[in-house]
């Protein structure tokens, strides 16, 4: 699947490599804007729009999944479609195959990250290093399954404005709420533009993915761990749990931020993600 994609410089000018951003949920490339920016001379960045979301768009979500135990469980209707991590990880293994010449830094914030352990696991050759910001290995709990179960259920009946107005205190600092109205404002418009068909579609795929805890000590590639300090889904402590199962894991807090740490506070973002693309090896 082609995904459409944002790029801050054209592929012969990457000289150290390839930084390829993946979105959480149910935002699009567009919030990776401040990292390709400032990414630092010689390294591109990529930011596609996953299948479903943003430019990429809503035809590009398969069918329903005609298993016997249906993917996704009760989340999607049965002639709903089950955006599966490991289908959107093939997707961004390809993109990596057609752009790169040789394998990428994957950062994967949130559901990017559940993505990108997906792609470690499948396409490890595809992947050069790890980002993993805002993010956690366990796959969702019963409670977890309940709560998304509800919110597809309010995607199907009211649309994104209800969502979009029930997540951002969940997503946000407080002190982003009160003093970033633009970032706020990108977050609701994001949320609000993303149709309920993916909504759902990745509801039902988060919901049914793997669990990664177990396999942290086999990630052989040098790895980033960030979180922002008042993230509500994944707080820094279980970050940096993870971090240390990691065996070159490097654990960053992003001062002031919640759970979209790089547009929260996209200084210190940058700052953790430059550090640590410096330390990596020459291709
Ligand atoms: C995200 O930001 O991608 C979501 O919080 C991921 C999730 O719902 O588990």
């Amino acid at each position: 699947m082609p995904l459409s994609i944002r790029q801050s410089a054209p592929a012969h000018e990457a000289g150290r490599g390839t930084v390829v951003f993946i979105h959480g949920f149910p935002f699009n490339g567009g919030m990776w804007a401040p990292q390709l920016r400032a990414l630092p001379d010689g390294w591109r960045g990529l930011a596609p729009d996953l299948r479903g979301f943003g430019r990429t768009g809503v035809r590009s979500v398969p069918g329903p999944v005609p298993t016997g135990r249906r993917v996704g469980g009760r989340i999607a209707r049965p002639n709903e479609p089950v955006l599966t991590m490991a289908c959107l990880a093939a997707d961004v293994a390809a993109l990596i195959e057609q752009e790169v010449d040789g394998p990428a830094v994957v950062c994967g914030l949130s559901m990017g990250g559940y993505v990108a352990f997906e792609l470690w696991r499948r396409h490890p050759d595809r992947v050069r290093a790890l980002v993993l910001a805002d993010t956690r290995a366990e796959a969702d709990d019963d409670e977890g399954r309940e709560n998304r179960l509800r919110a597809a259920h309010a995607a199907r009946e009211s649309g994104t404005r209800p969502l979009a107005a029930a997540m951002i205190p969940t997503l946000l600092a407080e002190t982003t709420r009160k003093g970033m109205p633009e970032v706020v404002e990108q977050v609701r418009t994001m949320i609000v533009e993303t149709v309920p068909g993916t909504i759902i579609a990745a509801l039902a795929g988060m919901a049914a993915r793997h669990d990664s805890t177990g396999e942290l000590g086999g990630i052989t590639v040098p790895t980033l761990v960030i979180a922002g300090e008042h993230d509500a889904l994944t707080n820094p402590d279980g970050a940096r749990a993870m971090a240390d199962a990691i065996p070159d894991a490097t654990f960053v807090e992003i001062p002031t931020a919640g759970h979209i740490s790089n547009l929260e506070n996209p200084a210190a973002f940058n700052g953790a993600l430059a550090e640590f693309l410096d330390r990596l090896e020459p291709e």
